[in-house]
Order: C-alpha cells, then structure tokens, then sequence
C-alpha cells in the first residue's frame, strides 16, 4: 500500500517493515504520533518494535523515525548569543563527566541545556549524582530551565513529560517485548530526546567495556556510527568518541562520591576523569565551530572559570551556595566507611558491571524505576587497572557493617590481580566523524 494510502492505520507500515520495505518519514510520522497519542495499541507498539529489531533500518528510516519521535512532544528552540551544544554518554559506572563537562563548556562561551537521565540498570545516573547535593532541583520549570542556561551557561535538569513523549512510551514496550538491544531504536530512543532540547551540537560518548550498556567493541563502533550518522543528517551537527569503560572512569562509583570526585576535577589535578573531560570538551567545541580548542579548555578548567560557573549552576539549581569551597559540609557521608581488603599485586581487570551492580547493592542505585536510593554509600579511591593494590583495592562506603561486608566481598570478586603491572587500555578507543558514518553500515537486513 501506497503511504499516501495509509490513513491513521499502522498496520500498513508494520506490514511494510516486516517484509524488509522500510520506513518512511510519513509512516514513522504515524507510529511516533500513536505511540504519544495512545492510537497505537501495545500489540502494535510491540510489533513495531520487533520488526525494527529483526529488519533493520537504513539511515533515512532510522532518521524519519527519530525525528517524529522528537516531534512527538514539545521541541525547544533557543535564541542564545552562542551555539547550544551537549553530551550524550551510553552510561557507565564512576561516569561523572556531565557535572565537570557542562561547565566547562558554558565557560568556553557555549550553552548546555543538559537534559540527563536517573541510573540505567548497573550504571550511575547524572540526575541521582546531583541529586546528593542537598536542595538541587532536577525538575526545573521550561522557564526556570532557560533561566539558568541563559544567566549561568548551562543547567542539568531531568526530562519534562512533554519532551518525546513517544520514546517514554516505546522505551517500556520495547522492555517487554525483548526489543531493547536493537541499535537503530536506541539511536532513535537517545537522539529523539536529547534533538527535543533544541540542540545545534552533540557530542556523544560510547563505553566500550566490561561496564558499558553494550559491551562489545564491534556494538560500540556500530552504536557510534548510528548515533552520529542519525543525528548529522537530523541536522544535528555530532560526533562520537568510544571510550574505555573496562574500569570505572573516576575512582569512585556512587552518588555523593562521585560528586566529590567532579569536584576535585574541577579544582585541578590529573585524572581519567579530567582526560576524558577535556578529549569531549575539545569535540564539543569543534563542532560548535570553534577553533584551537584544547588550550581555552585546559586553561577553563585550571583556572577556575568552571569550577565557578558549577557553583553558580548548584545555587541556581536551589543548591548550597558554598559547596565548592566546603563539599564535606554539604555532601552526607556513609557511617561506615572501610577498606576492601586486598593482597599485594597489580590490578589486571575489573567487572565493571560487577561493581556498579555493588553500588546497587548497597542502596546507591535502583532495581526498579521510581525506588528511593541512598546518596551516602558507594566506592572510593578505587584502584584502576595496572596500579598496585598497596594491601587494598578502594574504601567501601555503606549505610551498616553488614552491608559493608557484602560489597567488599563482592568488590573483591570483581577485581583480577595479576603479579607484575598490565598495561591498561587506552582510554580513547576510537574516534567517529561526521564523514566516516555517513558511509556507515545499514542495519536493515
Ligand atoms: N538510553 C536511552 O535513552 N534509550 C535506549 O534505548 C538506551 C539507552
């Protein structure tokens, strides 16, 4: 059947995707609308998903599908005196780039209205991590919102129900229907909200790893190339770096720890974290069309400038206006805080999933959305890959003493040790262009 021939019944279009015809942009206009609107029915919501899975789509279905998606719900637009760019990370365990990046970027003269998420299964969330900072407010009003990229040069705020709507909906379906995996869905399903936000660039960062969201170097790459490739030809200038995720990026992984970890990136010193930091920063800024870049971002983040622009984002935000200068006033801490015992050696791989399912069970991340989470508790000082274990492998923060046993048992399960040093991987595994994923892989099948 013609498209023009549609009308409001999706059958048609689910039909066409399972014998392999595609998807265009009116047909995908059309599921995206009835995904929000409640016109499409679970078995169909189901069905499309599975013929997504199993097909496959090519760059333009892919396309059509996350821009109806974006158009699902309220897209902003911006009128800012410089370009409004973001991240996007797949997610990860000690990922706290979000908290560091966006203000270090607004300081570099971009806005970042940065629409985050709560954490995904094993991996931390930006939203929970901000969320130990004593009165920051995540749910900021459209107008609150502009006020503090206006006035500040960034906020992290958590999704509005208007923003696509069609991708909260088939996000749940594709759960239960064993639909999740499928990379061109998740492309649509990441770039539908994070293209709502009204963004002229994205820079995005895909984990590779014994902890990332898709393991595999091969489903990185392809994620990567999906991401990027969806999003330029969505109008949405981005490129992607795949980074290491086969041990946690900061030392700690956690909420209120990682918040002193952004902040100790933040007042200086080298790190994982500050180098990975500085690679998106860098990106980022190239695709606004800024220039010569890594000098003004090593200089923002030395000097101060970023750190400042984080204090004023957390106050504006309804945080302690002093946070920065006394986080240990501020920021709850554990009442049982030891260390996870080790023997002498050298670190040589790390679960990382692992650990961040320890973080779950000591109450700092959710089995099931809506759960309260304990913002006290999680990992610090951890050790990364190829240093010695100097009789221990981190400090385990816990809410009781029972609860600190368990995570040092598993903590201790999680890491490998070896005898003599391994070199750990590179932290920047690979870097995906505009240019190179336009000539990407299809996935239509
Ligand atoms: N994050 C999303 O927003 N969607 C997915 O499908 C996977 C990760």
């Amino acid at each position: 059947m013609a498209a023009a021939d549609r009308g409001t019944d999706p059958r048609p279009v689910i039909a066409a995707l399972r014998d392999g015809q595609g998807l265009d942009a009116k047909g995908a206009e059309l599921i995206a609308s009835g995904l929000a609107d409640g016109g499409l029915s679970d078995a169909q919501a189901g069905a499309f998903a599975m013929a997504v899975l199993t097909r496959g789509l090519s760059v333009a279905g892919r396309t059509a599908l996350t821009r109806a998606m974006r158009d699902s719900g309220d897209v902003m637009r911006w009128d800012l005196p410089g370009p409004v760019v973001d991240k996007h990370s797949t997610g990860g365990v000690g990922d706290v780039v979000s908290l560091v990046l966006a203000p270090l970027l607004a300081a570099c003269g971009v806005f970042v209205p940065m629409i985050s998420g709560r954490g995904l299964g094993h991996t931390g969330g930006t939203l929970d991590k901000l969320e130990a900072i004593p009165g920051y407010r995540c749910d900021l009003s459209e107008a609150e919102f502009r006020k503090v990229v206006g006035n500040v040069g960034c906020a992290i705020v958590s999704a509005s129900a208007d923003l696509a709507p069609a991708d909260r909906r088939l996000y749940a379906i594709r759960d239960e229907a064993a639909c999740v995996e499928s990379i061109d869905l998740i492309t649509a399903s990441i770039l539908s909200k994070k293209l709502a936000a009204g963004l002229d660039a994205l820079v995005l960062d895909v984990k590779s790893g014994s902890g990332a969201f898709l393991g595999g170097a091969d489903q990185a790459e392809s994620l990567a190339q999906s991401l990027v490739s969806t999003a330029n030809a969505a109008g949405c200038r981005s490129s992607a770096l795949i980074t290491d995720m086969d041990q946690p990026l900061a030392r700690a992984a956690g909420n209120a720890v990682e918040v002193h970890a952004a902040i100790a990136c933040l007042r200086g010193g080298s790190s994982a974290l500050r180098d990975l930091v500085l690679a998106l920063a860098a990106e980022a800024l190239r695709l606004a069309g800024q220039d010569d870049t890594s000098q003004r971002t090593t200089r923002a983040l030395d000097d101060g400038t970023a750190a400042e622009i984080f204090g004023r984002m957390v106050a504006a935000q309804g945080g302690p206006a002093g946070l920065l200068d006394a986080p240990d006033s501020y920021l709850q801490s554990a009442p049982v805080i030891r260390p996870i015992p080790a023997p002498e050696g050298f670190v040589s791989r790390i679960d990382t999933t692992a650990l961040g399912q320890a973080v779950i069970g000591l109450g700092g991340g959710r089995l099931r959305a809506g759960q309260g989470i304990d913002h006290r508790v999680g990992f610090s000082d951890l050790r990364r890959i190829g240093e010695p274990t100097e009789g221990q492998l981190g400090l385990v923060h816990a809410a009781s003493d029972e609860a600190a046993e368990g995570a040092i048992a598993s903590v201790q399960a999680a890491y490998a040790l070896s005898d003599a040093a391994s070199p750990a991987g590179s932290l920047i595994r690979a870097h995906v262009a505009p240019e190179a994923a336009a000539a990407q892989i299809d996935h239509r099948r």
